[in-house]
């Protein structure tokens, strides 16, 4: 098994089916480049079928994108796996990403197929994919509620029909990750054939597991693929945050043992240009991209993060693309904190006594005003301290 870790991004795919977060083809060509410069190694771009508009789109990143593979959606039928062909057309890589549902609920209720006819489509699906591209994706719909008879024939079928990549979404969210986990090691022990395929974990956050539940699918079951999105956008609660499952496997290497091709400088600048596009706000809270990710307010970390960063920092602001960490300035923080900023400002301090009457009046004010700005500490000391 290798030990280099996929990153599949699905922002422009799943994480435009969250509502409101549709985007035009501009839109889509100009995150695909960000995504680019970010190194993935897969951009699932669209699904070429589903409207003109997105044929377009898919066919625009297929057309300027060099470095990483684009792929398209397809349902498991022929002309959705033409359509996704025909767009992807122009591509240095392509890949064709198909997907039937295998779970019982979602056999009878939503195709009113019979386990046989959907074994069936989905393997003749594969069939015309890889006759069409050498890089065929194969997704069972809501697989984590199948059967797991069932999908092992599923699986092993399609893997004989030339699917390159077996990918197990837990559609609606539902896994826990132990679970999960075990559910991919049990597959891939149990289909003779596994091993000719790349393994991949698609997994919805409904119960705000996502991340938790894909970093099982690789450590516990063996996957090599993770699918995600930028900011965790996605349908409902949304899917697997990029950021967080990328620096959780380099920032636990230790413990992971795997390598990730992407550039994490440029995780913040994605982040920001999926939040401006789609017009949803990342939470200040947010791990790796939230605005408070990297900030420190109490005057104990201050202190701590002033003499050595690592006292309470796991990864560094500069190396997920933010210009440095923040020390917030209010009323827990300590007389180090206040120092150092002076220092940055250029205030200089005559004396012990002077910086000691500056922080009286910093303390006083600060216990009126939640956050303390550079234009609040410039005032409070006065202009005249500040060095030309
Ligand atoms: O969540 C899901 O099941 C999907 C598939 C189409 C891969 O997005
Ligand atoms: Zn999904």
């Amino acid at each position: 098994m290798t030990d280099k870790l996929i990153i599949f991004d699905t922002t422009l795919r799943d994480g435009e089916q969250s509502p409101g977060a549709s985007m035009t083809k501009e839109e889509k060509l100009r995150i695909a480049r960000q995504l680019e410069r970010l190194r993935v190694d897969v951009i699932e771009a669209g699904f070429a079928a589903s409207s003109n508009g997105d044929f377009e789109a898919v066919k625009a990143i297929a057309d300027t994108i060099k470095d990483s593979t684009v792929c398209s959606l397809a349902r498991a039928n022929d002309r959705d796996i033409a359509r996704a062909a025909e767009a992807l057309k122009g591509a240095q890589r392509a890949r064709i990403h198909t997907f039937i549902a295998t779970s019982p609920l979602h056999m009878e209720k939503k195709l009113r197929m019979t386990p046989d006819q959907v074994y069936e489509q989905a393997r003749l699906a594969v069939r015309y994919a890889r006759n069409l591209c050498p890089d065929v994706e194969f997704s069972p719909e809501d697989g984590y509620r199948s059967e797991i008879d069932f999908l092992c024939r599923v699986l092993e079928a399609v893997i004989d029909e030339g699917a390159t990549t077996i990918n197990i979404p837990d559609t609606v969210g539902y896994a826990i990750p132990e679970l999960y986990g075990e559910f991919i090691r049990t597959l891939r022990e149990r289909i003779p054939n596994s091993d000719k395929a790349i393994w991949s974990v698609h997994c919805h956050n409904d119960l705000g597991m996502a991340v938790a539940n894909s970093l099982a699918g690789v450590k516990i079951g063996g996957a090599r693929q993770v699918e995600c999105t930028i900011n965790g956008l996605g349908e409902r609660a949304g899917n697997c945050a990029l950021e967080e499952v990328v620096m959780a496997v380099k920032t636990r290497r230790d413990y992971f043992g795997l390598e990730v091709g992407i550039d994490t400088t440029q995780i913040v600048p994605a982040s920001r240009l999926v939040s401006q596009t789609t017009g949803f706000v990342v939470q200040p809270n947010k791990a790796v991209v939230g605005a408070n990710a990297f900030a420190h307010a109490s005057g104990i970390h201050q202190d701590g993060v002033l003499k050595a960063r690592d006292t309470y920092e796991i990864m560094r602001a500069e190396d997920v693309g933010w210009s440095a960490n923040k020390i917030v300035l209010g009323k827990l923080s300590g007389r180090n904190a206040f120092k150092q900023r002076l220092q940055e400002l250029g205030i200089v301090m005559e004396s012990e006594s002077e910086l000691n009457a500056a922080f009286a009046k910093f303390k006083e004010l600060a216990d009126r005003k939640a956050e303390i700005f550079d234009e609040d500490i410039i005032a409070l000391v006065g202009d005249e301290s500040v060095t030309p």
